[in-house]
């Protein structure tokens, strides 16, 4: 449904987005696309990241989302704006996102499970200084459950200062969206969650969404709820990822197909085709850190055996990226110490230049580990990020001193073949989904490996050429 500008989003012109990540640009860029006649300034505390989204060249943003760059071309000068100039923002704002990071606490109280808040905090703190007259300030961020008590409390802190008219409603409105199909996850969402107290807060944010979203997928809640079915989705979608990994490693010991068992299974409305899909384990910034959230949350909560049930998710992931390198090295007779291998892959997943929490990340560090030499090629991801994810910067074959790990870029997974004993397959890009398996076999060792880990190679064909192949899930 669309709503004519002049019934505009009931009193919001002005929008500002604290975060110009992987969340805040692509979600603020749909928005302004669709609300022309709107105001929506990203800002962050990041001058880089800025700058790459104000680059006129738009193929250099600093998020790569299929679809973004015509988005962005469209809306960037007219509504949508990057800034740095946070205070500035926030004041002009009658609505304020926060989509700040929200990792999982490195140290303290809850470390290794708990979310680090600090980042919400400041933000809340800077809406708190800076507003003025009544502001709408929305949770963007996936928080533990009951953070908007926090944040109203900050905001409320600063409320009867000097500035009489300075007045606050907070809002949580949860982003659903996947990397590699941002653009049209946010442009058709399954729903929109809106949880709040202040019935005008609600319905002026629904108003907004009402630009192109049909009104029975706005859904309205109470604030708990709507954190709490934030950190649910996530937890439920990994889980059937575990899930499947798990039965792929019986399929391996049985001789059974896990993509025929998916496939069965998946026919089954109640159960449903999507992500049933087995891998290397689920990566991205996301679905460790709010299962380890909800974790944490239910051991405060004394719910001791609810927390081992979500915990089990990330120990069978853990496991998972564990066996896969356990099972190369296996299979290439016990050792790797000195040999090329192949890694084709090092984005979380197709379509994204992410690389946080990669299964790549802990399945090459652990080959490393074995003295392998890496070849990696991934089409998105650049040098600079694989050096900093693998702690160890990239070496050439030739110079690579004796029995330690190390890795080097290709730009093809022709280069990355050449004099190598095996291929990896890690992420699922299109790419690597017709490979000229003759011309790979040509320039390999012998015997020649393929493990894919994604199951998307033409086995048959790899095979045809000479390969040995284990694919994932396939006994
Ligand atoms: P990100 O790290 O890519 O971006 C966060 C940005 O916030 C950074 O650029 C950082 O510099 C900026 N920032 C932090 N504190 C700031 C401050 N006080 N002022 C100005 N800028 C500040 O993170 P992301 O992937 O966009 O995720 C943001 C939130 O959205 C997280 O809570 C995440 O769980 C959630 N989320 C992420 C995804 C996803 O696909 N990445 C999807 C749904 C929800
Ligand atoms: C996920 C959720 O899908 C989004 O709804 C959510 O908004 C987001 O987390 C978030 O909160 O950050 P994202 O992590 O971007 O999105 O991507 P997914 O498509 O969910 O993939 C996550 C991981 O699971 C990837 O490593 C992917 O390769 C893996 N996966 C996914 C599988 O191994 N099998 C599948 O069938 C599906």
């Amino acid at each position: 449904m669309t709503i004519s500008a002049s019934h505009s989003s009931l009193g919001i012109t002005n929008i500002c987005c604290i975060g110009a990540g992987y969340v805040g640009g692509p979600t603020m860029a749909v928005i302004a696309d669709r609300c022309p006649h709107l105001t929506v300034t990203v800002v962050d505390l990041n001058a880089e990241r800025i700058a790459a989204w104000n680059d006129p060249d738009l193929s250099l943003l600093p998020v790569f989302e299929p679809g973004l760059d015509a988005v962005v071309g469209r809306a960037r000068g007219r509504s949508l704006f990057f800034s740095t100039a946070v205070d500035e923002a926030i004041a002009s704002a009658d609505l304020v996102f926060l989509s700040v990071n929200t990792p999982t606490k490195t140290r303290g109280a809850g470390a290794g499970r708990a979310s680090d808040l600090r980042w919400v905090e400041a933000s809340a703190r800077q809406v708190a200084a800076a507003a003025t007259g009544h502001t709408i300030v929305v949770e963007k961020s996936t928080l533990p459950v009951r953070t908007a008590e926090a944040v109203k409390a900050i905001l409320s802190a600063s409320q009867g200062g000097t500035d009489s008219s300075k007045t606050f409603s907070v809002l949580s409105n949860p982003e659903f969206l996947a990397e590699g199909t941002a653009v049209s996850d946010l442009e058709n969402p399954d729903r929109v969650l809106i949880g709040g107290e202040d019935p005008a807060a609600i319905e002026a944010l629904a108003s907004l969404y009402a630009h192109w979203v049909a009104p029975e997928r706005i859904l309205r809640t109470n604030l708990w709820s709507s954190e709490l079915s934030k950190l649910t989705a996530n937890a439920f979608l990994a889980q059937r990822i575990s899930s499947i990994n798990s039965i792929a490693a019986f399929c391996e010991a049985t001789g059974a197909d896990v993509q025929d068992v998916a496939r069965a299974i998946g026919t089954d409305s109640r159960i449903g085709p999507r992500f049933l899909q087995s891998g290397p384990g689920f990566g991205g910034s996301c679905f460790q850190k709010d299962i380890l959230n909800l974790v944490y949350l239910c051991q405060h909560y004394g719910l001791h055996e609810v927390a081992a049930y979500w915990e089990q998710v990330v120990a069978l992931n853990d496991w998972q990226k564990q066996r896969i390198a356990r099972l190369v090295v296996q299979r290439l007779f016990g050792t790797v110490s000195g040999k090329r291998i192949a890694v084709l892959g090092f984005a979380f997943k197709a379509d994204t230049n992410d690389t946080r929490e990669a299964p790549a990340i802990h399945i090459c560090r652990d080959l490393l580990e074995e003295g392998a030499h890496l070849a990696i090629h991934d089409p998105k991801v650049p040098a600079t990020q694989i050096a900093r994810d693998l702690g160890q910067a990239p070496q050439h074959a030739s110079s690579a001193l004796g029995r330690d790990g190390s890795w080097e870029l290709c730009d093809s997974p022709m280069e990355a073949a050449n004099g190598a004993d095996a291929l990896l397959i890690l992420t699922e890009w299109t790419a690597f989904r017709s490979l000229p398996w003759p011309d790979l076999a040509a320039v390999m060792r012998r015997p020649s490996w393929l493990f894919d880990a994604r199951a998307i190679a033409d086995a048959d064909a790899a095979r045809a050429a000479g390969f040995q192949v284990w694919q994932v899930g396939r006994g």
